[in-house]
């Protein structure tokens, strides 16, 4: 059984959703872009959150288009809009979406960070997949946890931070997310019967950066975690201090773009 394994509420999911905007909306908008004309669309955000894609969209798809935003939980301060609508939905392989909205056509479906931490992903993109319009695309972007330091105080400090990346990884997939989604999205969506592209990219990451800050509050949201398997308080400290120092430099995660088009 699958659960989500970072915070569903309080200043620590607001923060992650506040830097999940700040880190990759700017990519998200131009492939988006690239392989959708929004005025007027239908665009369905898998796993929402903080909701500044789907708060986008709907600017974009204009007063003919609708954008469904789905996720487990209800952010505060999630943008209202009069062409937003949003739905509060555990999405699985038997109920991808809440009922009234299966029969729905869409000429977007996009997927941030979301569908990898969904039980039944492979059965939720192949649904979602059959619902596109024509020329429709289901856009799943996902990280490829790969993260390594660049530049620490000591070999010490730099060898501890990978370990808290590996413990990081270990407890996701203790929660049930699949760290190798990434890697496998293209062929599900290819099996769903779409025409299949993707796109690779990455950036450096200093203390005190929003990415370094990224990796920090995750860390803080598995510390529990992370203190049950092998870490001490000092230990999550210490790489805390890290993620803050502008002399660390590490390189962030890489994201992993995989869209499919229905021909
Ligand atoms: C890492 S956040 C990504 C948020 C957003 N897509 C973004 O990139 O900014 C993952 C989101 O997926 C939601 N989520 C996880 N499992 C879910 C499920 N089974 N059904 C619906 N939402 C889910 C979480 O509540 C969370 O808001």
């Amino acid at each position: 059984m699958s659960r989500y394994a970072l915070a569903d509420s309080g200043p620590l999911a607001t923060l992650h959703h506040e830097v999940l905007a700040l880190l990759w909306d700017d990519t998200t908008r131009p492939l988006i872009n690239k392989a959708v004309k929004l005025p007027g669309a239908a665009c369905l955000d898998l796993g929402s959150g903080g909701g500044s894609v789907a708060a986008w969209l709907a600017s974009e798809v204009g007063n003919t288009g609708l954008v469904l935003a789905v996720d487990r939980v209800l952010q505060p301060g999630f943008p209202i809009r009069s062409t937003l609508h949003h739905e509060v939905h555990e999405m699985t392989a038997r109920a991808p979406l809440p009922s009234k909205w299966m029969r729905h056509t869409w000429d977007l479906v996009h997927a941030r960070l979301a569908l990898v931490h969904m039980e039944g992903r492979d059965e939720i993109a192949t649904a979602l997949a059959g619902r596109l319009k024509p020329g429709g695309v289901l856009l799943i972007t996902e990280l490829v946890p790969d993260g390594r330091v660049l530049r620490a105080p000591s070999d010490e400090d730099r060898d501890l931070v990978h370990r808290i990346l590996v413990g990081v990884a270990d407890s996701f997939v203790a929660s049930g997310t699949d760290r190798g989604w990434s890697l496998r999205a293209a062929a599900v969506l290819a099996d769903a019967g779409l025409e299949v592209s993707g796109a690779r990219y990455g950036r450096m990451w200093r203390g005190g950066s929003h990415g370094a800050g990224f990796v920090a509050g995750t860390v803080l949201q598995l510390q529990s975690d992370l203190l049950e398997r092998e870490f001490t308080p000092a230990q999550i400290d210490r790489a805390l201090e890290l993620f803050m120092d502008p002399d660390f430099l590490m390189s962030g995660h890489l994201m992993s773009s995989t869209w499919g088009t229905k021909r």
